[in-house]
C-alpha cells in the first residue's frame, strides 16, 4: 500500500529529506501528501513543492488550541495514513492527538524512555553514556511517552561534543525512520486496537535497526 504521509516539521527538514530521497529512489512506497510547520521559514518547507506546504505562526491564533485545531483540520484534508513528526519542535495537544488515534509517529533523538525533552546529547555525555542513539515512537498526549517501536544507537566516543555526537545519532535516524515507515508500508507493522504487531505478534520491546532488516 502507498503510505500517504503528513509531515509536520519546525527546523531543517533532513529527516523529510531523507524520506523524500527513499521516495523517489523507490526503496520507500510512500507520498508525501503535505508538510506542515509551526515555523513559516522553516527549511523543511523548502523541500517541497509550494502546493504541498501549510504554516502558521502559533502567536498569530489566541490560544494553542486554536492553532492545534487549524493544524488538525489541514492534516485531516490531506487524508494521511500517518503523521510524521520530524523535527517538530512543539507539544501536540490532547485535541490533535485525539483525532489521530495511533497514526502520529515521532522520531527522538535518545534511547528513550532516557532523556525525553531538549538537549538530549549533552544529557548523555553528562551521564557519561558509553551509547547512544535514537527513537521512533507512537505519539500520545505526554511529551516523548508514547510506545517506542523502534531504536538505532551509535557508540559515544572519547572527545564527542553535544555537536559531534548530534551528528552521529542523526546518520542513524534517517535509515531508521525510513525502516518503520517501509515496515508500515508493506503491511509488516499494524496499529490495530492500541497494540502494535509487527508479523501479526505483539511488539513488546523495541526493533532494532539490525532486525528490521531481517
Ligand atoms: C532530529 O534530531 C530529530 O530526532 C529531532 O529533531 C531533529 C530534526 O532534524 N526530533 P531534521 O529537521 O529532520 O534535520
Amino acid at each position: 500500500m502507498t503510505l500517504r504521509l503528513a509531515v509536520l516539521a519546525s527546523g531543517r527538514g533532513s529527516n523529510l529529506q531523507a524520506i523524500l530521497d527513499a521516495i523517489s529512489a523507490g526503496t520507500l512506497d510512500a507520498h508525501v501528501v503535505g508538510v506542515f510547520s509551526d515555523r513559516p521559514d522553516a527549511a523543511a518547507l523548502q523541500r517541497v513543492t509550494e502546493s504541498l506546504r501549510w504554516s502558521r505562526r502559533p502567536k498569530d491564533f489566541t490560544d494553542r488550541t486554536g492553532f492545534d485545531a487549524a493544524l488538525a483540520d489541514a492534516v485531516a484534508a490531506c487524508q494521511p495514513d500517518w503523521i510524521v513528526c520530524a523535527g517538530y519542535m512543539r507539544i501536540l495537544g490532547g485535541a490533535f492527538v485525539n483525532r489521530f488515534p495511533e497514526r502520529i509517529l515521532n522520531i527522538h533523538p535518545s534511547l528513550l524512555p532516557k532523556y525525553k525533552g531538549l538537549h538530549t546529547h549533552q544529557r548523555a555525555l553528562d551521564a557519561g553514556d558509553t551509547e547512544h542513539g535514537a527513537s521512533v515512537h507512537l505519539v500520545n498526549a505526554a511529551l516523548d511517552a508514547g510506545q517506542v517501536l523502534a531504536q538505532a544507537r551509535v557508540p559515544v566516543l572519547p572527545g564527542d561534543n553535544a555537536e559531534v555526537l548530534a551528528a552521529r545519532v542523526l546518520t542513524i535516524e534517517h535509515p531508521l525512520y525510513l525502516h518503520v515507515l517501509q515496515l508500515l508500508a508493506i503491511g509488516r507493522l499494524r496499529a490495530q486496537a492500541g497494540q502494535l504487531q509487527m508479523d501479526g505478534h505483539p511488539v513488546y520491546t523495541p526493533l532494532s535497526l539490525e532486525s528490521a532488516h531481517s
